[in-house]
């Protein structure tokens, strides 16, 4: 069999744009029953370039539709990372239009002025058409320091003190500003972090709050991106946990101390899940946030062996904040409207797996295209690989490595590797932290990716791979003695 680009490697429900480069997640906000997401967006290549507003509409965050461009290029420069929100109450004064909110947008204008000479300033545009068409408001930027790392403004409404928080990256640090009508801004503080990862420049910031599962509690999350140093080499999105008096952000004691012990805080250990922000005016009934991210790691993001798109979005996934012995911990699962796609199920349970143990193959269910969840008890003594496997020997391996307590995917020899040094040079890891004896993980698979979410969502890792051929086989061995696998229930995604 010939497969195509399109057939092998378009993915069968994350978003991709139909064609050209994307990077980063913009913009999402949720109104009037759609989730919008705009993203980073070079429309005349497939290598990063002139950035625009790329545009797509999701009634549940699983299908996505994509959209006309909704933000190009200006004369202050070209349009990068930023964020959007529904000023319900007109605050900005653009207007509301037959009863509809206007939505702000606020991004970076990034201004190449040659000779290694950039600028990069705030700017904001409002749409009264439910974030189809923007329009840029004329006083623009909004705010311009002379800088050139300032970028990536996230927008929050701050319900405590009502009015609007900004955060956006400068270089080593977070630059935290607020606002009555988004047009007039005032810097409150930096967040500066000296030890710990500053490889690379800091990006795409974030700011929450989260209430503390189970508690009356609530506490502060601030999020940032690093190009560079992730967990397992390049980019990857840390995270602190802290308060905000309106002012600044402090971080929790215990978490500083935790986390100085044990640099141990990421979003996703995997290699694939960066510039990640969360939606605005979600509200979910548990409090939870929603979160995606970009699908790829600036390490080989160009080199992909894609030509017609580049790259695409992670799953998206709910946020809850967690507190154990162990102290603060965000806990990430896919979004629940996931379940909503579950067609065919199997279910096997307490299978003993001796030697090479098969799971499922193709031929009974597409594992291009599907969501499978495991559990194992007393895993203290145990340690176990998946395998995907096709005929021609690419193998995706991932599991639990109980000597090191370790968590890992490897993709060394999934297929195409050869493309980039960076690509496959070697095993992504995590350490487990969670205290149970029991382990559950869900495992979600599309055609080039895997997304891990185990113990809950204490521990995710999400990669990317393009296999020769799909692959056609899933089995379990395990790393020493035979091991009971509690259950393992499959579902296929009809998506
Ligand atoms: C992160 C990033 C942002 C920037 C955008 C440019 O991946 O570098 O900081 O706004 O990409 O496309």
């Amino acid at each position: 069999e010939n497969y195509s680009e399109e057939d092998l490697y378009r993915p069968n429900f994350h978003f991709t744009p139909k064609k050209a480069w994307m990077n980063d997640p913009n913009g999402m906000f949720y109104y009037n029953g759609y989730y919008h997401l705009y993203f980073q967006y070079h429309p005349d290549s497939n290598v990063w370039g002139p950035m625009h507003w790329g545009h797509a509409i999701s009634t549940d965050m699983i299908s996505w539709t994509e959209q006309p461009i909704a933000i190009y290029p200006d004369e202050l420069g070209t349009i990068f990372s930023g964020s959007a929100v529904v000023d319900i109450g007109n605050t900005s004064g653009f207007g509301k239009v037959s009863n509809a909110a206007p939505i702000v947008a606020m991004y970076t204008n990034h201004l190449d002025k040659g000779e290694g000479s950039v600028n990069q300033t705030q700017s904001i545009a409002y749409s009264h058409d439910e974030g189809k068409t923007f329009t840029k408001y004329e006083n623009n930027p909004v705010i311009d320091a002379n800088l050139k790392d300032f970028r990536d403004p996230k927008v929050t409404w701050d319900a405590d003190r009502n009015k609007w928080v900004m955060v956006l990256a400068a270089d080593d640090k977070i630059m935290f500003y607020d606002s009555k009508d988004l047009k007039e801004w005032k810097l409150l503080s930096d967040f500066k972090r000296e030890e710990g990862s500053k490889d690379g420049v800091w990006e795409c910031p974030d700011l929450f709050k989260l209430p503390v599962l189970g508690t009356g509690e609530s506490k502060w999350v601030l999020i940032v991106s690093i190009g560079k140093g992730g967990p397992n080499g390049g980019s990857a999105t840390q995270y602190f946990i802290g308060d905000f008096d309106g002012t600044s952000f402090v971080m929790d004691k215990d978490f500083e101390t935790a986390r100085n012990k044990e640099n141990n805080f990421w979003v996703d250990f995997g290699r694939d899940n960066y510039a990640g922000v969360t939606w605005s005016n979600a509200k979910r009934k548990d409090g939870s946030k929603l979160m995606l991210g970009w699908m790829s790691n600036w390490d080989y993001a160009i080199k992909v062996p894609t030509e017609t798109w580049r790259s695409a979005m992670t799953i998206a996934r709910e946020v809850n904040l967690q507190k154990d012995e162990n102290g603060y911990k965000l806990l990430f699962q896919p979004v629940k409207e996931l379940n909503n796609y579950r067609s065919i199920k199997y279910k096997k349970e307490n299978i003993s797996i001796r030697g090479d143990t098969k799971i499922i193959d193709a031929s009974t269910m597409d594992l291009a295209s599907a969501e499978i969840q495991f559990n194992i008890s007393d895993v203290i003594d145990k340690g176990f690989t998946f395998n995907l496997t096709n005929k021609q020997g690419d193998t995706l391996a991932f599991g639990y490595n109980k000597a090191d307590k370790n968590f890992f995917v490897d993709r060394t020899k999934s297929g195409k590797t050869g493309f980039s040094e960076n690509f496959a040079k070697g095993v992504s890891v995590a350490k487990r932290t969670s205290l149970s004896p029991d382990m559950s993980g869900t495992i979600i698979l599309d055609k080039t990716s895997i997304e891990l979410f185990f113990d809950n969502g204490e521990t995710v890792m999400t990669e990317i791979f393009f296999p020769n051929k799909p692959y056609t086989k899933l089995s379990i061995i395990p790393e020493a003695q035979e091991f009971i696998l509690g259950s393992i229930e499959m579902n296929k995604l009809n998506i």
